[in-house]
């Protein structure tokens, strides 16, 4: 059976941003995320805390913070890889953060220079340092069904992530098709795994759309009453350590999709598309979003 109700983690500001060759100015960031929570966003991921040696874009993460007028029903968590991170963003002002490993050693690597088991180590002190500050911690899973340097992953190698990152305390576990390679099939043999270490009311599905099929990943998991998305508005993004991965599943496409099944966001889809067809201006590049670019060509005409 469907799920009644969906919420939409909002990722745009990050995991669109980071992956934008032009550094944003901070003013925008701040007006983007501004914007996303005035069409209904309730959790929109609004930076990163990690070096701005390997992801300048993320650079201005106290500013952002800082910038932002918050709406009293949305959270704005940050990724934190590390304690160094995890206090720099408490002093910011954040309220909930996420932590990020990967299924595959490769990627790990890559992306923040140590292994799987080093990084779990890592976390450990930041989940504790939340816990006593009665921080909210998410944990994310990067390459759940594929990964560009190791190919395909087995279901089992995201499980044991996933499991550990919940027995550390993180409340919600977010799986990540970093490269969007998974089809319908190859997710929910990922998700079935994941399910039996990890309640799936705690799991979240974080599908990139390379190879277009992300409403399609969302669609099957929904089946297994998955009820949490991952989504990008005008579908920014990608990942700066895997060539090739494009932005995430629009935001737009998925409440498009979410509405036409009964299911309720809470976010007001004309508003959500002026804001990615926006930014795809600001930003002088096409707007990921279907959904988004049929709304405004209505509104247009
Ligand atoms: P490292 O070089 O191993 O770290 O990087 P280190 O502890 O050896 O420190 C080296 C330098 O970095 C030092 O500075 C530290 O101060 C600094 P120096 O003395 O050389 O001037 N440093 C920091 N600076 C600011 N904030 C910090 C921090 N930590 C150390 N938190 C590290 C390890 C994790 C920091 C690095 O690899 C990194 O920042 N990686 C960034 C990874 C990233 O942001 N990737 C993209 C996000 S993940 C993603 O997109 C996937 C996801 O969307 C899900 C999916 O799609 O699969 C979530
Ligand atoms: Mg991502």
């Amino acid at each position: 059976m469907l799920p009644g109700k969906v919420k939409i983690v909002e990722v745009g500001p990050r995991d669109g941003l980071q992956n934008e060759r032009q550094v944003v100015p901070t003013k925008i960031k701040v007006e983007l995320i501004e914007r996303l929570a005035d069409a209904g966003l309730r959790v929109i991921e609004a930076t990163s805390f990690v070096s701005p040696k390997w992801v300048p874009q993320m650079g201005d993460n106290s500013a952002v913070m800082q910038g932002i007028k918050r709406h009293p029903a949305t959270v704005y968590p940050v990724l934190t890889p590390n304690l160094q991170g995890f206090d720099a963003a408490v002093q910011a002002g954040a309220t909930e953060v996420a932590i990020f490993g990967a299924a595959s050693e490769s990627f790990s690597r890559k992306n923040i220079n140590c292994s799987i088991a080093e990084s779990l180590k890592r976390f450990e002190p930041v989940v504790s340092a939340a816990s006593a500050l009665e921080i909210p911690v998410r944990g994310y899973v990067s390459c759940v069904v594929g990964c560009p340097y190791e190919g395909a992953i087995a279901p089992e190698q995201a499980a044991a992530v996933a499991k550990t990152l919940f027995d550390m305390g993180c409340y919600e576990v977010s799986l990540g098709d970093t490269i969007g390679v998974g089809t319908p099939a190859s997710i929910l043999r990922m998700i079935e795994a994941c399910a039996k270490a990890v309640p799936i009311a705690r799991l979240a599905g974080h599908y990139h759309d390379t190879y277009g099929m992300a409403i399609a990943n969302i669609h099957a998991s929904l089946q297994t009453g998955m009820a949490t998305f991952d989504a990008s508005v005008a579908g920014l993004g990608g990942c700066p350590y895997a060539k090739g991965a494009s932005g995430n599943v629009a935001t737009e496409d998925v409440v498009y999709l979410l509405a036409g099944l009964g299911i309720e966001t809470g976010i007001d889809l004309s508003k959500l598309a002026l804001v990615g067809d926006w930014i795809s201006s600001l930003l002088d590049r096409p707007n990921g979003a279907k959904a988004g670019r049929a709304l405004c060509a209505k509104v247009d005409s």
